[in-house]
């Protein structure tokens, strides 16, 4: 049985991924510093998978805490989400982002070269496009500079990644998400924001929920159908099931070049009003909101060209985004 590495393996779309794992067959060991997860999700897994996964709390800044975990676990891949991905604490903070997102990457990566492990997957994101030129967005389209340090992380995360792969036997698959939403269908886990959410979807469910007042649409002049921001809204399962078929791809030495990068995206586009009024639809509720200023360093539009994944990866979204907010709305009535 191969075992995988997941850093950040107790997140959103971490813990979707230990799921589908452990489903597909692998052994998990997960490493989390618990700065943005419960550990209370590693018993939830378990519940859905009958099998607990191995856990360290690790800090991966800890470089001696990582070579010490290297020495007595060796593992077949390493699927690295562990990271900060809030956009304006790392504008407020850029050096948090900096060791946090990049020295740890570093470390990760050291002791990999060491040990001979070969196979890595990177979380990154479809902010390192930021307003592509043309849409929907293919992964030739090119980088723009970054507006945030936390999506600067991202861009250096692959460059280090580029390198990397040139000079050793390592090989990579970076993953550029679109944004994703919704829960598992066991509701077990989910979307678990710390204090008032920076993202659409559980700022919507929060409001119907009767946690927040309102919600604010951040600008409606933008050039799109109806003036709000065009987005791609990915279920958290459909991106989760890439890390496998990206994994695969890797241990069975199909990946054509040794860096690989892939847009995970369903291909669609939805502004935010259209978001709002599928998920007063799906969920037969009436959402507060108003119309307010935009959100600085925010895009007009963003969806991919999935074309690369589906062929070379063997993957696609299968998922609606009405079952992907219904499944967001049925996590937070649990909550
Ligand atoms: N929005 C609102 N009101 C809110 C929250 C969001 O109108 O309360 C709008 C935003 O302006 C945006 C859309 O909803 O148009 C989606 O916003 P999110 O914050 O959910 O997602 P983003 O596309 O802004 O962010 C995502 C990832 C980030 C990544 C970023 C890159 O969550 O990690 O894409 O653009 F950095």
């Amino acid at each position: 049985m191969k075992k995988i590495l997941v850093t950040g393996g107790l997140g959103f779309i971490g813990s979707h991924t230990v799921v589908e794992l452990q489903n597909s067959g692998y052994d998990v060991v997960i490493i989390d510093n618990l700065s943005n997860s419960k550990i209370e999700v590693l018993d939830q897994i378990t519940s859905i998978t009958n099998k607990k996964p191995e856990f360290y709390q690790i800090d991966l800044r800890d470089r001696n805490a990582i070579h010490s975990f290297f020495d007595t676990t060796s593992v077949d891949g390493i699927i690295h989400f562990a990271a900060s991905k809030a956009v304006g604490e790392s504008v407020e903070n850029p050096l948090l982002y900096y060791e946090n997102n990049v020295s740890s990457l570093i470390y990760i990566l050291q002791e990999m070269l060491k040990r001979s492990v070969a196979n890595f997957i990177f979380s990154s994101s479809c902010t390192v496009y930021g307003q592509a030129d043309e849409l929907p967005i293919t992964e030739d389209a090119p980088i723009k500079p970054a507006e945030s340090p936390y999506g600067n992380t991202k861009q250096i995360g692959e460059e280090i990644l580029r390198d990397i792969t040139k000079s050793s036997n390592l090989r990579t698959i970076s993953l550029r998400y679109f944004n994703p939403i919704g829960a598992h269908e066991s509701f077990k886990i989910g979307e678990l924001p710390i204090g008032i959410p920076q993202n659409l979807i559980p700022y919507i469910t929060q409001t119907a929920a009767g946690i927040r007042k309102q919600l604010s649409v951040f600008g409606n002049d933008y050039p799109t159908s109806d003036g709000t921001a065009v987005r791609d809204y990915i279920h958290v399962v459909d991106l989760a099931k890439a890390h496998i078929a990206a994994m695969q791809r890797l241990l069975s030495n199909k990946n054509k070049e040794s860096f690989e990068v892939y847009n995970i995206g369903t291909g669609k586009g939805n502004s935010v009003l259209e978001i709002i009024h599928a998920f007063e639809k799906v969920t037969q509720q009436n959402l507060n909101y108003i119309i307010t200023e935009r959100r600085a360093g925010d895009i007009a539009s963003a969806y991919a060209d999935t074309s690369k994944a589906n062929k070379e990866l063997g993957w696609k979204a299968e998922k609606t985004l009405e079952e992907a907010l219904d499944s967001a709305w049925q996590w937070q009535k649990r909550q």
